[in-house]
C-alpha cells in the first residue's frame, strides 16, 4: 500500500520554537512525551480567537458569542470523529488527562463503588492514574490491585487474568507508558474486564499522538487524553464516556453552565455533555484543539507513526552503541520513547549536560515512582520523539551522551 512520505523539513517550518537557540546551540527538543510543541496553525487559531471572536459561550445571543460557541462545539465534533465516538455528547471537555481521571473516580467511583470492590491498575501507571483511585479507596474502602510487569516493561497478562473476579468493579490502565513507551494490549484488557462485569478507563495521554484510537472498536467505557501532547494547547483535554454510563453519573463540579434550573430548594442538571462542564471553560484552547487534531489528521496518523517508528529504531540502535548505557523499557510494542540509565551517572546530570548542548530530555521518575521502585532505579533519562524530530538530532544526542560519559565517568 502506498503511504504518503512526510516532508519533515517542511513540517519543522510549522514549529517556530524549533528555531530557538539554547546555550548557543540549535534546540533539539526530545521532551515530547511531557508536551509537544505547537504548530503555527494552532498558534494562529488561538490568536484568531482572541483577536476576532473572544466571547463567553452558550449564554450570549450576540454575534461574537454565537461564533465562539459554534467554534467550541465544532471542536467537540472534531474530537468525536478523532476517537470515533458514537455520540457527540459523549465527549466532555476537561482540563486534561488528570482532570478526566479525577472526574471518573469522583463521579462514577463514589457513586457506584463500595467497600470491598476491587480496582485494578498497572505497575506502569502515571501518578494521575494512581492517586485518584487511592483517594477513592481510602474514602470508600475499595481495594487497589496492581498488574505486575516483566523486566522489559510489559504487562503480565496471565497475572491480570488471575486478578479478575466478580469483585473487580473497575480497571484503569494506561494505553501507552510515558516512562517506557510500552503499548499495552488494551483491547484484550477491556474484553477480559467486561467478562467479569467491570468498567474500564483507558489513559490515552501518550497514545493520542501516536496511535489510531477507536473507542467503539475498543469498547472502553472511558477514554481520556490531553491536547497538549497532541500538538495542541495546554490546560485542556477530553474525556470520552459511554452515554448511558455518563447519564447515570452525578455531576462532578457544581456551578454555572451545568444546570437546568436552580432554586434554593433544588437544582436540576443539564443534559450531557454540559452536566460535566461547570463554569466558563478553556474556550480559546478548546477552539484551537480543533486545529491541532486537524493538523495531525492532515499529516496522517499512520504516516506519523511510521516515521516515529523509524526514529525509534534508529535511536535504539544508536544508543545501544554507547558503552555503559542501558535502555529501560524494551517492550516488543513501543512508541517513540527511549528511556535509559548510564552506569554511575545520575539522570539529572545527564539532563544538565545535554541541556548545555541545546538538547532537551526529561530526567527523573516521570511521575511513575512505583514503576521506578519496581525497576530498582531512582529514575531515567528519557528522549521522546515527535514527528518534527530527525535522525540528525539523534546523532547529536549520541555525541552529547558520549560527552556526558567523558565528563562524568
Ligand atoms: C500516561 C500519562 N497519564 C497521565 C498524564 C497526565 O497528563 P496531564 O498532566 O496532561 O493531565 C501524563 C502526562 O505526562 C501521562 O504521560
Amino acid at each position: 500500500m502506498f503511504h504518503k512520505v512526510l516532508d519533515i523539513q517542511k513540517i519543522r517550518q510549522d514549529f517556530p520554537i524549533l528555531n530557538e537557540v539554547i546555550n548557543g546551540k540549535p534546540l533539539v527538543y526530545f521532551d515530547n512525551a511531557a508536551t509537544t510543541q505547537k504548530p503555527l496553525p494552532v498558534l494562529n487559531a488561538l490568536t484568531r480567537y482572541y483577536e476576532h471572536y473572544n466571547a463567553n459561550i452558550h449564554r450570549g445571543i450576540h454575534h461574537l458569542a454565537e461564533k465562539a460557541t459554534s467554534a467550541f462545539e465544532a471542536s467537540r465534533h472534531k474530537i468525536q470523529t478523532f476517537l470515533n465516538a458514537r455520540h457527540v455528547e459523549e465527549i466532555i471537555f476537561t482540563y486534561g488527562t488528570t482532570d478526566g481521571i479525577n472526574l471518573v473516580a469522583q463521579s462514577y467511583g463514589r457513586t457506584f463503588l463500595k467497600e470491598g470492590d476491587e480496582i485494578i491498575i498497572s505497575t506502569m501507571e502515571h501518578h494521575s492514574n494512581i492517586v485518584p483511585w487511592q483517594m477513592l479507596c481510602e474514602e470508600k474502602g475499595c481495594v487497589l490491585r496492581v498488574i505486575p510487569i516483566n523486566d522489559e516493561g510489559e504487562l503480565l497478562m496471565d497475572e491480570y487474568e488471575k486478578m479478575l473476579s466478580e469483585k473487580t468493579k473497575f480497571v484503569s490502565v494506561v494505553h501507552v507508558s510515558n516512562a517506557l513507551g510500552t503499548i499495552n494490549p488494551v483491547a484484550e484488557i477491556i474484553e477480559k474486564a467486561h467478562a467479569v462485569g467491570a468498567k474500564v478507563l483507558i489513559d490515552g495521554a501518550q497514545a493520542s499522538s501516536h496511535i489510531d484510537i477507536d473507542v467503539q472498536a475498543l469498547d472502553c467505557d472511558f477514554y481520556v487524553f490531553s491536547l497538549h501532547k497532541l500538538y495542541g494547547p495546554t490546560g485542556m483535554g477530553a474525556l470520552y464516556g459511554k452515554k448511558d454510563i455518563l447519564n447515570a453519573m452525578p455531576p462532578y463540579r457544581g456551578g454555572g453552565e451545568m444546570i437546568k434550573e436552580v432554586t434554593f430548594a433544588k437544582t436540576t442538571y443539564s443534559d450531557l455533555p454540559y452536566k460535566f462542564e461547570a463554569g466558563t471553560p478553556n474556550i480559546a484552547d478548546v477552539v484551537a484543539a480543533y486545529t491541532a487534531v486537524e493538523y495531525v489528521e492532515t499529516l496522517g496518523k499512520k504516516q506519523i507513526a511510521d516515521y516515529e517508528h523509524e526514529l525509534l529504531v534508529y535511536g535504539t540502535d544508536a544508543l545501544n552503541t554507547i558503552g555503559g548505557l542501558r535502555l529501560v523499557g524494551t517492550a516488543k510494542e513501543k512508541v517513540s520513547v527511549i528511556s535509559f540509565v548510564m552506569d554511575g551517572i545520575h539522570p539529572q546530570d545527564v539532563g544538565v549536560i545535554l541541556d548545555q548542548q541545546g538538547i532537551a530530555v526529561r530526567t527523573g521518575h516521570h511521575c511513575t515512582q512505583p514503576l521506578m521502585q519496581r525497576l530498582g532505579i531512582p529514575g531515567t533519562s528519557r528522549a521522546s520523539f515527535a514527528v518534527y524530530n530527525t535522525k540528525e538530532e539523534i546523532d547529536k544526542l549520541v555525541v552529547g551522551l558520549e560527552r556526558v560519559k567523558k565528563m562524568l565517568s
